[in-house]
């Protein structure tokens, strides 16, 4: 893969900040790969207009659409290789991937997660929900995660991950925005580092 430019896939499901740190990564010089392929399972997601702002070829891809999760998986497989994508880089996606396109890409999907997994994580554990949790359940220190994806939500090796105090006065929105600041540093670091290889990972 030495010459051969990488290219990444982000898939979203709002606003799509994480896309954009991914993209200014890739500007910095931070981030080697290339994001060419923005998909979300919402038309009007905010991310979308962020791709197209950078001129990235954006789709909608819904798993509903399709009569099983394998038939979604095999059109989506398609889109995907017809893009020569090498990465997918989840950022606030709400949905499972299709269970043949995590199969296929094993090791090669990334998702970022804004508490310290593996606690509060998991269905349901999106948004202010996490940070809602963390305040309620009296933790000091919170954080952000980037991991692989596997077949289940929020499960996959712990690649890199940055801690965040809580404070006293914290609200679920105050601590959102601190743990978004660090993902933002994150997220480019860790897919460059996966890209080139630095992490440590099992086959299959
Ligand atoms: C982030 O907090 C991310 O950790 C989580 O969803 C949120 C997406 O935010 N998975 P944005 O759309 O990237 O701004």
């Amino acid at each position: 893969m030495e010459n051969k430019p990488v290219h990444i896939a982000v898939f979203l499901s709002g606003g799509g900040s994480n896309l954009q740190a991914l993209i200014d990564g890739y500007k910095a010089g931070i981030l080697s790969g290339k994001i060419t392929f923005v998909v979300s399972n919402k038309r009007k997601a905010f991310g979308l207009k962020r791709a197209e702002k950078e001129q990235i070829e954006t789709a909608v891809f819904k798993v509903k659409d399709y009569e099983s999760d394998t038939a979604a998986g095999v059109d989506l497989l398609e889109k995907l290789e017809e893009r020569n994508i090498d990465y997918i880089a989840l950022a606030g996606y709400l949905q499972l991937l299709p269970e043949l396109v995590v199969k296929a890409y094993r090791n090669r999907i990334v998702n970022i997660h804004p508490a310290l997994l593996p606690k509060f994580g998991g269905k349901g554990m999106y948004g202010l929900h996490v940070h809602k949790a963390v305040l309620e359940a009296g933790e000091t220190e919170s954080g952000a995660t980037v991991h692989l994806v596997d077949e289940f939500y929020d499960n996959g090796k712990i690649l890199e991950q940055m801690n965040v105090n809580v404070m006293k006065d914290d609200t679920a929105e105050t601590l959102a925005a601190r743990v978004l600041e660090k993902e933002h540093k994150l997220y480019p670091r860790a897919l460059e580092k996966l890209i080139k290889g630095k992490y440590e990972l099992k086959n299959g």
